[in-house]
């Protein structure tokens, strides 16, 4: 038997205030906790659903150094562009506030304090390293050295990402310092430690033996971590930018940012409800479920946990739902290469569209595995499932019943076996849909749903009721009151995962609020009212707006590996001799075009100061032919001919390989006269 829960309290991970949100921040987290929550408000529960930005943490303090603004500035901007995304998105919060707040503050200061005067830390004293030209003690990640097993001189203080091995920053040789790249002194300094082992044998038990229903990749990731066996971790840094230890002789020392980070939840519920934020945290028949990403599970599973039995008056999370990352047209996302759809552009770009990244995002979600997103899944699933199937039904039976009834629900008549058969289909939903999404599987719910629309058009394909409206409108009218009950479920059944459309639909059919209690029934609309004139739910997206996107990240890849380059070591050496061997020259481009049925070839005719000469090169992939006319170019004179395509080439024309492969041809800097020997 499943434990019944009086009130749902949903966490959704706190976003860095570093950066806006991206896709995979999107289908990873806040679209499935959303969902999740609409449907069990939609049923009549009592459930609130809790967000925020994570305001601190040494990235947030690097950037605004190299933008050289505060912290603050930095955080103040972000954490605006992502609240309003995701209000534009419609996840719907019923909180998003930050962890700079007082209240948070006061809230993680006080959670410290508590454990601190509990005697739940361990204070340890030790030797780290610290940058004296920026007055900081530096996290292993911004300290760059020499990796000890490949040589690699560039490796970061916790991992060598030349050979893939984990360190620790006092094994590189020659450490340096990733922010200024100064040398690093060690120096003592003092840390509060939480220790995981003494919480041990407890999450063990909770976890491995009491929550064996948690998805598989947290619980392996759970069961390795406590297999490997659990370590003492420091919550404090020293730092000047974060909440501040509330020690005496804690001066320049913050909480680490993943102690105060989850306690955001609790400040951010006690912001929403000052007097019954407890009800929420502390009591048994709470159901406490936080929607994470992978790279968060050890905090939420673990370490949170270990901090909230420590300090002993809370509940612990009935369920961590954590999805598996979301790659772009192939590539891991990734902030600093700027590889990511971010949110807040797509919803310049695709206005109004909101419903069909969040359906796009659900369908393809990284549930179980790492899944790909592309621009032209995206424009696939919208004009073939969206338009073609949910659209295209809804449309359908409402003009139908326009252009028969005047918009009016008609009687329903004597049903056949189809009809029956047909709305069969929909008596048990409420509860395997429902089923899917208690269990955090939006996938299967949301094709559950669109399987429901494709019903409700086979069932008006087969039984054609514009054939019948001459003979036998008594039909028409049954058949019609049925297309328009699965019309109005699809209203009901849609609305955690499309609000906006659904929303729509629900105002076109005038059935105000959406009760999930009603999906499966067959007299939602009643006899005799009225639906107002459809609008279409769902556009076609063209291939011109998919292209743009695409465009753009192919711009972007190549800015990437422009800013990647690295020179190519030098040949071995020539004798001085051997170069002298290549008659180089200078020569104007007299006609220039391309050559038939290639896509790679321009064809030139080149004065050379000697009657002239043609010459094919593989560069037409880089310049239009009539750029070149007129210009002046480098060629090597002396190479034995050859054909390309069917064309005679009388030399080699020089370009530079730039970054990428881009060709560049390669001229004097001066006028000098066709012909000319380079030497
Ligand atoms: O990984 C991240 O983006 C973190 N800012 C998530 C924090 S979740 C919670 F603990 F606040
Ligand atoms: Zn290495």
């Amino acid at each position: 038997m499943e434990k019944k829960f009086a009130r749902t309290l949903v966490t959704t991970a706190l976003p860095y205030a570093n950066g806006p949100v991206h896709i995979g921040h999107l289908a990873g987290v806040y679209v499935p906790a959303d969902i999740y929550t609409r449907y069990l408000r939609m049923k009549g529960e009592d459930v609130i659903m809790i967000g925020g930005s994570d305001e601190h943490g040494v990235p947030i303090t690097l950037k605004a150094r190299k933008e050289g603004v505060s912290p603050q500035d930095i955080v103040d901007r972000y954490h605006k562009i992502i609240k309003d995304s995701f209000e534009e998105l419609g996840i719907s919060f019923d909180i998003y506030s930050r962890t700079t707040s007082e209240i948070h503050r006061k809230t993680a200061s006080d959670f410290f304090r508590t454990l601190y005067d509990k005697g739940e830390f361990i204070e340890k004293t030790s030797m780290q390293y610290y940058d004296e030209e920026a007055g900081q003690f530096l996290a292993d990640r911004y300290i760059v050295g020499t990796c000890p097993h490949c040589g690699n001189p560039q490796a970061y203080g916790d991992q060598c990402e030349k050979c893939g091995t984990s360190l620790s920053a006092d094994e590189l040789i020659d450490p340096r310092s990733a922010i200024g790249g100064s040398k690093l002194v060690k120096k003592e300094t003092k840390h509060w430690y939480l220790p995981l082992d003494k919480w041990e044998p407890v999450l063990r038990k909770w976890i491995l033996e009491e929550h064996k229903e948690w998805k598989p990749n947290v619980y392996g990731q759970c069961k390795s971590w406590l297999d490997m066996g659990l370590q003492p971790r420091a919550v404090s840094r020293d730092l000047d930018w974060g909440v501040p230890v509330p020690v005496e002789g804690a001066e320049g020392k913050v909480l680490y940012v993943w102690f105060d980070a989850p306690i955001g939840y609790i400040s951010n519920t006690k912001e929403l409800l000052p007097d019954r934020w407890e009800e929420y945290w502390k009591r048994d028949d709470t159901r406490i479920i936080h929607f994470i990403g992978k790279d968060n599970i050890v905090f939420h599973c673990i370490v949170f946990p270990a901090m909230l039995m420590a300090e002993g008056s809370y509940q612990l999370p009935e369920n961590v739902p954590s999805n598996e990352f979301l790659n772009l047209e192939g590539d891991k996302i990734s902030t600093s290469r700027n590889w990511a759809v971010w949110l807040h552009e797509y919803l310049v770009d695709f206005p109004g569209k909101q419903d069909v990244l969040r359906y796009v995002l659900t369908a393809n979600a990284p549930e179980t595995k790492d899944n790909d997103f592309t621009w032209k899944d995206f424009q696939a699933r919208n004009n073939n499932e969206l338009v073609a199937i949910l659209g295209n039904f809804v449309n359908r039976s409402m003009v139908l019943t326009h252009k028969y009834f005047e918009g009016e629900i008609p009687a329903l008549g004597e049903l056949t076996d189809y009809d029956r058969q047909t709305l069969d289909e929909f008596k048990n939903v409420k509860d395997t849909l429902g089923e899917d999404i208690e269990h955090f599987r939006f996938r299967d719910a949301l094709r559950e749903a669109m399987n429901l629309a494709r019903i409700g058009n086979k069932y008006l394909a087969d039984t054609e009721p514009w054939k019948l409206a001459k003979t036998d409108m008594g039909r028409v009218a049954t058949i019609l009151n049925v297309a328009m009950q699965i019309t109005a479920n699809l209203a009901i059944a849609f609305e955690p995962f499309l609000p906006f459309s659904a929303a729509k639909l629900r105002k076109m059919l005038n059935m105000g609020d959406a009760d999930w209690n009603k999906l499966g029934s067959i007299d939602i609309l009643a006899v005799g009212s009225h639906v107002a004139k459809p609008e279409l739910l769902f556009e076609k997206i063209e291939d011109a707006a998919i292209n743009a996107q695409i465009e753009r990240l192919e711009r972007i890849k190549q800015e990437n590996i422009i800013k990647n380059f690295q020179a190519e070591p030098v040949a071995e050496s020539v004798k001085i001799d051997d170069f002298a061997k290549l008659d180089i020259r200078v020569g104007k481009v007299l006609e220039c075009q391309k050559v038939p049925k290639s896509d790679k070839l321009l064809q030139f005719k080149i004065d050379d100061g000697l009657g002239g000469r043609t010459i094919v090169s593989g560069i037409a992939k880089y310049y239009k032919p009539e750029e070149l006319v007129g210009k002046e170019v480098c060629f090597i004179a002396n190479l034995e001919p050859r054909k390309l395509k069917g064309v005679e080439s009388q030399g080699m024309i020089l370009s530079a390989e730039d970054a990428g492969g881009r060709l560049v041809v390669i001229g004097p800097q001066g006028e000098v006269k066709p012909g000319c020997q380079v030497k």
